[in-house]
């Protein structure tokens, strides 16, 4: 019984010391994953001026850049927060590799072209605030893979299109925020599904037609 312990240890042992350098490889090859997410993301966020996010540079990690958060035992990318500072750039595709992304606040920096498609690959994402910048384009329809996503604020841009009817995919959903944006059409009624709703602003957009009976309990036009 004994040596039969002793032959299971060795074993463990065994398989410990032939995965770590793999686990290790693993964890080394996803945080670089980031850093180039990031790097892309930096040339099209400050459009490419050289003298923007001077913190994101090789003398740091990039855990430590400006309104960058890492997880502390992973060591990725999990919040990236800016605001009420000129980036003046876009939002590139590559926000999409920051696949451990929580927070995804770049309020009041300027930004402009279109939400990225890629968005919908941030399955962890639970906050998307975009708020008061030039954002154009719809909104993205791909969000709705964003299933833990608990805010969206993409108030004051000029999004255009119809509101989207997919909201009641999301099923922990607490605020949304479209407010003066260029929408038009009609309020979907499916958004009187969404249970978690606590605040929900459609105003200052072309809508039409009437408030649906299913959200006269929310605040609509803060
Ligand atoms: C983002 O991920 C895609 C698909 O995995 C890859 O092709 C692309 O090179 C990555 N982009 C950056 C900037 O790392
Ligand atoms: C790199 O970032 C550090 C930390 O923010 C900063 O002190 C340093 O000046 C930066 N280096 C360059 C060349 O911008
Ligand atoms: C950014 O500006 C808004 C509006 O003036 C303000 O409410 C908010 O507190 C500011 N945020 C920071 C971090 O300064
Ligand atoms: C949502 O995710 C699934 C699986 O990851 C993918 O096949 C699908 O194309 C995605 N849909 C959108 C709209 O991004
Ligand atoms: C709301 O959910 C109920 C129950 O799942 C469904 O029967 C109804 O069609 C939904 N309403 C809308 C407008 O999506």
């Amino acid at each position: 019984m004994k040596s039969f312990m002793t032959l299971l240890l060795y074993f463990a042992f065994q398989i410990l010391v032939y995965c770590m350098p793999f686990a290790t490889v693993a964890l080394t090859l996803s945080s670089k994953t980031d850093k180039l997410a990031l790097l892309a993301l930096k040339e099209k966020l400050t459009n490419g001026a050289p003298d923007s996010l001077p913190s994101w540079n090789e003398s740091q990690h990039f855990c430590e850049w400006q309104g960058v958060t890492c997880g502390r035992r992973h060591m990725r990318v999990t919040a990236l927060h800016f605001e009420n500072q000129t980036l003046g750039g876009t939002l590139g595709s590559s926000v999409g590799n920051l696949t451990f992304l929580r927070i995804l606040q770049l309020r009041n920096v300027n930004l402009y072209g279109e939400i990225p498609s890629q968005i919908g690959r941030l399955k962890r994402l639970q906050v998307l605030n975009l708020k008061n910048n030039n954002l154009h384009g719809e909104v993205p329809m791909e969000l709705t893979n964003c299933t833990n996503i608990k805010v969206i604020l993409l108030r004051s841009n000029r999004l255009s299109g119809r509101i989207p009817t997919w909201f009641d995919s999301m099923n922990q959903l607490t605020q949304l925020n479209l407010a003066a944006n260029n929408l038009v059409g009609t309020i979907p009624s499916s958004v009187g599904n969404v249970s978690s709703l606590q605040k929900l602003s459609f105003g200052e957009n072309r809508l039409e037609g009437s408030i649906p009976h299913s959200l006269v309990v929310y605040d609509l036009f803060v």
